[in-house]
C-alpha cells in the first residue's frame, strides 16, 4: 500500500452517504461530535437515485427533530391507510383508526438532498467520489480508513468507523468471517417504473393477482411509482412500456366501480431483486455496520430506509454516551438493540411478501391459503391492527 499523501482525523469516519450515513452524521453534529462522510459516487448521483418512498411516522419525527423536516412537511404526502386488492375487490386498512398513526410518501432522494444540504450548511465534511475505501486497525483504538480522491492516496484516522455503505459496500465484507449471515433470496423481482401520471388513488394499492403482484404507489400529485412482480432473470428490454401498462391494468383491475388506472409517459424503469439478509453481529471492534450494510428486507413492507434510520439513531446514542461519559454500555449493546428490531421487521417484510406474490411452483392450495390470509387480515380488526402497527412503524426502543 503506498504511503498516504493526505492524513486527516475525525471522531467518527462514516463510509456511505445514504440515509444511514447522513442521518448518523447529522445526529452526531447536533451533539457536537465530529464526523467525515466518504461517498464513492457524486453528489448528483446520490441525489437523483430513485429508491424508497414510504417513511414511517417515527422516521418523519426523527428527521423533523433533526432540523431536516421543513420540505418534508411541505411536500410529503401524509397517508392514513393503504388498500389491499384481491379477488378484484379493494379493502381499506385505516391506520389512523386502528393505531392513530400515519406514513408519509417522500422520495428517498429528497431525504438525501435535505440531509446533504443540512450537513454542508453547517460545514459538515462529505467527500464525494472517494474511491477504493478500505478499513484498517478496527480492533485498535485508532481505526483508519484509506481511500483515493482525485488520484491522491488519503487516510482518515478515527475513533470509530460506521459502515453505512449499503449492501454492496466494503465494510461488511471486510469482517464477514466474524459474522453469521442469514440470507434468503426470492424467486421473483420487482419491475418498477416512475410515470408522469397523477396517482390513480389517494392511497397505495397492494394487489394480489393470479398474474402476479402489483403495487401502485406515488411520489407527488403528478408522479406515479408503479411496480409489478417479474422473473428475477428478466431482461428489462423485454418490457416495453405498453407491456408494463397492460400488466398493471390487468393486475389492478377491480369490480369496484369508478376506479381507473391513470397512464402517462414512463420516465424511469428498473428491476430490483428481492432478498432478506441479516449480518449478526452488526459490529466488529470499532467498526459498526448500519442500514443495508447489515441487513436487507424485501421492499414489500417498505421498511429498508426506516430500519437504516433507526440503526443510525441507536448508534448515535451509543456514541453520544461514549463521548460524554467514556462508557461503552450502549455501544456494546448496539447490535443486540438493532437486531431485535431488525428481526421483527424481517418477519413483517417476509410475511407481506409471502402473502402478496405468486410463488413459482405454488399449488392451488397455497393460493387459496394466501387469499384466506388476505381476507382475514383485511376483515379482522385484530389482524388489521397488527398490520397497521408494523406498517406505520414499531415504537423505538433501546
Ligand atoms: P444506501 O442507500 O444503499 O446507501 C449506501 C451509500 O454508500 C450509497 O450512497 C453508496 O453509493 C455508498 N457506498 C457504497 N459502497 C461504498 C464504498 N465502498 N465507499 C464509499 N461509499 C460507498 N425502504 C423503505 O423504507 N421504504 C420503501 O418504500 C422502500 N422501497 C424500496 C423500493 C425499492 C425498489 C428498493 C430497491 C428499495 C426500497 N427500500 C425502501 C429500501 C431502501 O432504499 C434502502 O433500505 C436504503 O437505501 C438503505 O439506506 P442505507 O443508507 O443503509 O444504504
Ligand atoms: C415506493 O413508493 O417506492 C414503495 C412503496 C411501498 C413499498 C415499496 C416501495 O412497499
Amino acid at each position: 500500500m503506498p504511503d498516504p499523501i493526505k492524513v486527516d482525523r475525525t471522531q467518527v469516519g462514516i463510509i456511505g452517504a445514504g440515509p444511514a450515513g447522513l442521518i448518523l452524521s447529522q445526529l452526531l453534529h447536533l451533539e457536537g461530535i465530529d464526523s467525515v462522510v466518504l461517498e464513492v459516487h457524486t453528489r448528483k448521483y446520490i441525489e437523483e437515485r430513485v429508491r424508497a418512498g414510504v417513511l414511517e411516522q417515527g422516521t418523519v419525527e426523527l428527521l423533523t427533530e433533526m432540523g431536516v423536516g421543513d420540505r418534508l412537511k411541505r411536500e410529503g404526502l401524509v397517508h392514513h391507510g393503504v388498500e389491499f386488492r384481491f379477488r378484484g375487490r379493494g379493502h381499506h386498512i385505516d391506520f389512523q383508526d386502528l393505531v392513530g398513526r400515519s406514513i408519509t410518501i417522500y422520495a428517498q432522494q429528497e431525504v438525501v438532498k435535505d440531509l446533504v444540504a443540512a450537513r454542508l450548511a453547517s460545514d459538515g465534511r462529505i467527500v464525494f467520489e472517494a474511491q477504493d475505501a478500505s478499513v484498517h486497525d478496527i480492533t485498535s483504538g485508532a481505526p483508519r480508513i484509506r481511500y483515493r480522491k482525485d488520484g491522491e492516496e488519503c487516510e482518515l484516522v478515527c475513533d470509530f468507523i460506521a459502515g453505512c455503505d449499503g449492501f454492496h459496500g466494503v465494510c461488511r465484507t471486510s469482517i464477514e468471517s466474524s459474522l453469521t449471515i442469514y440470507d434468503r433470496t426470492y424467486p421473483f423481482a420487482w419491475l418498477g417504473i416512475l410515470a408522469q401520471a397523477p396517482p390513480s388513488s389517494n392511497e397505495l394499492i397492494y394487489a394480489n393477482h393470479e398474474l402476479g403482484f402489483a403495487l401502485l404507489s406515488m411520489r407527488s400529485p403528478e408522479i406515479s411509482r408503479l411496480y409489478i412482480q417479474c422473473d428475477p432473470n428478466e431482461d428489462i428490454a423485454n418490457w416495453p412500456d405498453a407491456r408494463i401498462w397492460e400488466q398493471l391494468h390487468l393486475r389492478s383491475a377491480t369490480l369496484d366501480s369508478g376506479w381507473k388506472l391513470t397512464e402517462g409517459p414512463v420516465i424511469q424503469k428498473n428491476i430490483a431483486e428481492m432478498r432478506s439478509f441479516v449480518a449478526d453481529p452488526m459490529q466488529y471492534g470499532r467498526l459498526f455496520l448500519a442500514g443495508d450494510a447489515a441487513h436487507i428486507v424485501p421492499p414489500t413492507g417498505a421498511k429498508g430506509l426506516n430500519l437504516a434510520a433507526t440503526d443510525a439513531r441507536v448508534l448515535a446514542r451509543g456514541l453520544v454516551e461514549y463521548y460524554s461519559t467514556q462508557k461503552t454500555e450502549l455501544l456494546d449493546r448496539y447490535s443486540e438493540i438493532c437486531l431485535r428490531r431488525c428481526w421483527k421487521v424481517q418477519h413483517f417484510s417476509w410475511w407481506m411478501t409471502s402473502m402478496l406474490h405468486r410463488i413459482p411452483g405454488e399449488s392451488a392450495f397455497d393460493q387459496q391459503r394466501q387469499l384466506a390470509e388476505l381476507d382475514y387480515v383485511t376483515g379482522s380488526r385484530a389482524a388489521s391492527t397488527a398490520l397497521a402497527e408494523h406498517y406505520t412503524g414499531l415504537p423505538f426502543t433501546m
